[in-house]
């Protein structure tokens, strides 16, 4: 019996709508699971909102409705995007909900109970107008180190230097521009260097065995904040905040981060109370049962390889498995932006373009390491086009459609001259298992692209439509191999494109779905096809067009 496997992608701020470096993410996460899926794993997308911290508080307020009403908007917009870029999460819930609130509190007592909490007076910068503590994005002033006006209170954007709020000139309150006041209260912390050792050998790297799986450069960045020494994490935050109340400590809420990735959790819960699954057998049981891989970018890895690592570990969950980095998404080969219109939301997207090409796009970009990946307008239509229009779809369209046209839509053995390249796609296909579930999309596609090229030369060759009255026989068993060859090329696709394998099982009436092992069997002489169905078509000038337009 294999491992269970849980996989989550980021939980997106329901404060705002999705653009297309989340996509990235999404689409990384949803392939990845299809795939382990189509493998016959049993994996499962455990995803939410994440819906608690004063941006959506100050946010709510500033338009005059209650915080809930906007988390409520931001879901409902949010799993309309998914939905419509055909991500396959087994559950979509929200941190802003009761089971997230009994696992929050459950983790925090247990923690407490084991000594991990303590509490100490903090002097942070307050606004008198709006009557709350300022986070640091909360606060601009003049950057401490180059004077540089306007900045935020965490960073300078001119000088790249960190520094607290309180190091800032001339401060003012960011949402309404009062000059914010010292003030004390009581925080709690967890103290992370009691979880060191646990910490150390959680990231050990690979040489030591039983290690967690992330990218080297992860490990060795993670490591030298160990090294450098673990500082108290604050997990508090004084009313207004929208978030779950500490029990115990009126007036103090869970700090978002806190309770976002417990997130995960709560999702895990819902989804087995609602598919009669066990609990336990996901979040409290070890590594060797249960397989848990967080999908993140760049910016939230310190959450989830110190603090969340640890919080597990305090209150005795299972520990993540593998934690897979991505790097940034630039457009045209820039960070994205609004003033030069490459700051694409999905649903802008969404209105101009199928969400197959992009997910073939960024699934043909992906690879395992950390790289940025870029979204070229004129590289996305050239590899749309010449990849899954011209190699792809162009194979199963010339010979399903001749077949059934022409040949009575009755197949044959394959030719016996494609049986080595019958072998080869064979010997392709058994690779990309393999390379899904180390997230190597890319290099599977690749292989699903150099079969149809392949393919593709030896129809042409064969010229299958000049034998129809002289020698159906010869044509319909070079058909019959190319089409056996598209067959395999649908299931590689299949965890970036559903719909296409969908399509291609339709249309060969194909007794079972489509999966990594079936596809290399071959279909019986004599075997009935059914009419072509468009698997992608677009011509090269109207995609450029259509590309061009949404940026
Ligand atoms: O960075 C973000 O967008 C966060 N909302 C991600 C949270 S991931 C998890 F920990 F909940
Ligand atoms: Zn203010």
């Amino acid at each position: 019996m294999s491992k269970r496997v849980l996989v989550t992608a980021a939980l997106p701020y329901a404060n705002g709508s999705v653009h297309l470096g989340h996509m990235l993410e999404f689409i990384q996460t949803d392939v990845y699971v299809r795939a382990r899926k189509l493998a016959g794993e049993d994996c499962v997308f455990m995803w939410a909102d994440d819906a608690h911290g004063s941006p959506i508080q100050v946010r709510a307020r500033r338009e005059g409705i209650t915080p809930e009403a906007l988390v409520a908007r931001a879901y409902v917009e949010h799993r309309k995007d998914f939905d419509d870029f055909g991500i396959g999460y087994d559950v979509f819930h929200t941190t802003h909900s009761e089971e997230n609130r009994r696992h929050a509190e459950a983790i925090f007592g247990e923690m407490l109970a084991r000594g991990d909490i303590t509490s100490r007076a903090v002097e942070q910068l307050y606004c008198p107008h709006d009557q709350m503590f300022l986070p640091d994005r909360f606060v601009k002033g003049t950057c401490p180190k180059c004077k540089s006006p306007d900045q935020y209170g965490d960073n300078c954007e001119v000088c790249s230097s960190t520094y607290a709020p309180t190091e800032l000139g001339d401060p003012r309150c960011a949402v309404c521009g009062t000059t914010p006041v010292l003030r004390e209260s009581l925080h709690l912390f967890v103290p992370l260097a009691r979880h060191e050792v646990f910490l150390r050998q959680w990231l050990r790297a690979p040489a030591d065995g039983g290690h967690t799986v992330m990218q080297d450069s992860v490990r060795n960045y993670v490591m030298r904040w160990v090294d450098e020494g673990l500082r108290d994490w604050d997990i508090s935050r004084d009313d207004p905040y929208f978030g779950f109340s500490i029990p115990g400590h009126p007036g103090k809420y869970f700090y978002v981060w806190f309770d976002a990735p417990i997130g995960y959790i709560a999702a895990t819960d819902k989804w087995c109370a609602e598919h009669g699954r066990d609990f336990d057998s996901y979040w409290k049981t070890t590594t060797s049962e249960t397989e848990i891989v967080h999908v993140i970018g760049k910016d939230i890895v310190y959450f989830h390889c110190l603090f969340w690592p640890a919080m597990l570990h305090a209150a005795g969950y299972t520990t993540p498995s593998r934690v897979q980095v991505h790097g940034w998404l630039t457009v045209n080969g820039e960070k994205m932006s609004k003033t030069r219109g490459t700051f694409i939301l999905g649903r802008t997207y969404l209105e101009h373009l199928s969400a197959d090409y992009l997910r073939y796009y960024f699934a043909a970009k992906l690879g395992a390491a950390q790289d940025d990946i870029d979204l070229s307008m004129e590289d996305f239509a050239n590899r749309v086009n010449a990849e899954l229009v011209n190699k792809a779809a162009n194979l199963a369209s010339r010979c399903v459609k001749f077949v059934h046209q022409r040949l009575g839509a009755r197949m044959s053995a394959p030719a016996a001259d494609a049986e080595p390249l019958l072998a080869k796609a064979r010997a392709r296909l058994a690779e990309v298992p393999g390379l899904y579930r180390e997230f190597e999309s890319a290099r599977a596609l690749r292989l699903a692209i150099e079969i149809a090229e392949d393919f593709n030369l030896y129809v042409t060759e064969a010229a299958p439509w000049k034998l129809a009255t002289s020698d159906p026989e010869r044509a319909r068993a070079v058909c019959s191999a190319a089409i056996e060859a598209g067959k395999i090329v649908a299931a590689i696709l299949k965890p970036v494109l559903p719909v296409w394998a969908e399509k291609t099982e339709r249309m060969l009436r194909l007794a079972a779905p489509l999966d990594f092992v079936n596809a290399g069997e071959p279909l019986p002489a004599g075997h009935e096809i059914g009419e072509y169905e468009t698997l992608a078509e677009i011509g090269r000038a109207s995609c450029r067009e259509r590309v061009s337009s949404p940026v």
